[in-house]
């Protein structure tokens, strides 16, 4: 069967006034049905314009270069604008960081919902009103009809993000891309979404493309997560193996940043240097300049080495393991 989402090789670059920056980097993944997939890396490192290229929707002066997006084996680069409205908000849903932004505040919560059920569908007011309702209520918000006459501004910030993931259901999506859901919330409330959005995966067999920063989240409700750093992918691996056996320098870096670590006695480390501009400039290795461990071959770059079923690391002490 082939897979819900594969990204082949995909190359992205912006056409600056400082030239054309290659931010994303020859970047392959694969989501599967009913999936949790995390894409995790610090600010800058092409997570957002990756998940955009889905849709084809990266701002100008942006465009990717080369690659493939297969959905279902269909091609999504090759579509059409006017087909491709009808991928987004259909097959194809996105949740954004902060949902105040992508609400609109002068309409009631319920017209919003309205207004995505009859881009999608035919059907006449009543049954649409009475799914917009329903749908509310599955993504556990109390009070549903009082929602539907709401503002956005008189709901709470986690009642703004359900009722966010409630327009990404409405449509029955196959994959909901959600670009850090939970940054804006404070954590309790992010632990009550991100359990919501595992319970949507494993009750509809939903998949979730989930971007984050931050490996806790992806320790909560991932089932597969791959590393980027500086618009190329680092390491893939399902989570636990990723947690337990991290491989790549930058995920352990990640890794020892995150608070949980650093509860364990351990400091909390911060990984030394930033991201580069302009990734696509550099011939060998992205993470050299910031890796503890570089020597003389990351001058070269690294290709993705298998280091065990389902786990790939670009770099070359990886490599030296594996083929002894
Ligand atoms: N409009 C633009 N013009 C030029 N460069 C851009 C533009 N938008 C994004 N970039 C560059 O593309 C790279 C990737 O950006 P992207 O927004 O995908 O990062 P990200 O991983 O989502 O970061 P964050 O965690 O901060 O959201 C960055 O180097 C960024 O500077
Ligand atoms: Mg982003």
């Amino acid at each position: 069967m082939k897979p819900l989402l594969d990204i082949q090789n995909l190359h992205i670059a912006f056409d600056t006034s400082c030239g054309k920056l290659r931010v994303v980097n020859d970047i392959s993944l694969v989501i599967e049905e009913g999936q949790i997939f995390g894409l995790v890396g610090e600010s800058g490192c092409g997570k957002s314009v990756t998940s955009l290229a889905i849709l084809q929707l990266i701002p100008k002066p942006g465009h990717i270069t080369h690659g493939k997006i297969l959905f279902r084996g269909d091609d999504l680069l090759a579509k059409s604008q006017r087909e491709m409205q009808q991928v987004r908000g259909g097959k194809i849903a996105m949740i954004f960081q902060d949902p105040f932004t992508s609400l609109n505040p002068v309409f009631k919560v319920g017209r919003q919902l309205l207004d995505v059920i009859r881009q999608h569908h035919k059907i006449d007011k009543k049954e649409a009103k009475k799914r917009v309702l329903s749908t509310l209520d599955s993504v556990d918000l109390p009070d549903v009809e009082r929602i539907f006459e709401s503002y956005p501004h008189e709901l709470s910030g986690g009642q703004q993000q359900r009722v966010m993931i409630a327009m990404a259901l409405i449509s029955e999506p196959s994959l909901i891309i959600a670009d850090e859901p939970t940054t804006a919330l404070d954590v309790t409330i992010q632990a009550q979404i991100l359990r919501l959005l595992r319970q949507l995966c494993d009750e509809r067999g939903i998949s979730i493309l989930l971007i984050t920063h931050d490996l806790g989240v992806i320790s909560e409700v991932c089932d597969k997560v791959t590393v980027l750093y500086a618009g190329a992918v680092v390491e893939t691996a399902s989570t636990d193996e990723l947690l337990a056996n991290p491989q790549h320098p930058y995920t352990q870096g990640l890794l020892a940043a995150i608070p949980q670590s650093a509860q364990k006695g351990q400091a909390l480390q911060a990984i030394a240097g930033v991201v580069p501009a302009n990734p696509g400039a550099i011939t060998g290795c992205v993470f050299a300049s910031r890796c503890p461990h570089v020597y003389d071959r990351c001058e070269h770059k690294p290709s993705l080495f298998t280091i065990g079923e389902n786990h790939q690391s670009a770099c070359f002490l990886q490599e030296e393991v594996t083929h002894g």
